[in-house]
């Protein structure tokens, strides 16, 4: 763990996202080893929140991963390619590393409906041997919610994320878990589908839209990061080609 002092200031044993405003947020960035619900309504910038984090790790030289279960990989990088920030070269060179969870629950005889505690085991196993072997230190699961479809039981979900999120602790590797809610869900301060995301997780980034004279805008508003101070304001976000921009709303209230 690095424990540098930043030239803003900040003690650094954190993941610096290198997302812009973002670690101003987190007064230095997520604390090492946590893994992060990043919940949102469709189409709000789950995906591209995420894979800016592993971009912007793989700068540094970082190894990362990315599972996707929401859409296939190659449909992910043809989407995300056309964008300044994204290079393919960055996969090419295995920085960025994109699982399909369909392929890995195919490789791994996952082939149910639903899953038992058996095969939650060995999927965490799976994940866990990945990122042990490639020495992945930031993850992104889009989505949470898409794979804990698979378990019938909120204490199978709850001992899945504990579980994984404590391995992945242990092995270095700062997480975001994309969560999929609803637009009312956002409004009523439920970060997850299943109700125990939230808990298990040790930081909350939501991500949603609200109306401002009109239109629609996207926002960020950081809910909860154990290990740090953080601003709890909304601040507006823009999906540009360099990446994720963050301001502060500052017509809604303080920044900080
Ligand atoms: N870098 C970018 N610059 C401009 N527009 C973008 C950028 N990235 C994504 N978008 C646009 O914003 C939309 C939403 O982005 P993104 O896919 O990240 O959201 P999401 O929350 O993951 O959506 P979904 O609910 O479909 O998974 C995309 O469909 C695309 O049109
Ligand atoms: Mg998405």
């Amino acid at each position: 763990m690095n424990h540098m002092e930043s030239a803003a200031g900040y003690v650094r044993d954190r993941c610096v996202t290198g997302i812009h405003g973002l670690d101003e947020i987190l007064r230095g960035g997520i604390p090492y080893g946590s893994t992060v619900l990043a919940a949102g309504s469709c189409g709000c910038g789950k995906t591209t929140l995420g894979l800016e984090f592993l971009v912007r790790g793989a700068e540094n030289g970082e190894a990362c991963a990315h599972f996707t279960a929401t859409e296939p990989s190659v449909k992910l990088l043809d989407n995300v390619r056309q964008y300044d920030f994204f290079d393919m070269q960055m996969v090419d060179k295995g920085l960025i590393n994109v699982f399909d969870m369909d392929v890995l629950y195919s490789w791994l005889g996952l082939t149910k409906a639903t899953f038992d505690l058996g095969d939650i085991h060995a999927l965490i196993k799976a994940i866990t041997d990945i990122v042990n072997t490639i020495g992945v230190t930031r993850l992104v699961i889009d989505s949470v919610t898409t794979l804990c479809y698979k378990i019938q039981s909120e204490q199978l979900i709850r001992d899945f994320l504990f579980t994984l999120g404590k391995k992945l602790s242990t092995l270095g590797c700062t997480t975001l878990l994309i969560s999929e809610i609803t637009s009312e869900k956002s409004g009523v301060n439920m970060w997850s589908s299943f109700g125990v995301e939230e808990a298990i997780s040790d930081g909350i980034i939501v991500l949603g839209d609200v109306e401002r004279m009109g239109h629609l805008l996207r926002f960020l508003q950081v809910v909860k990061m154990r290990g740090t101070s953080h601003s709890r304001a909304k601040y507006a976000v823009e999906l540009t080609s360099i990446g994720v921009m963050l301001t502060p709303m500052l017509k809604w209230g303080s920044s900080s």
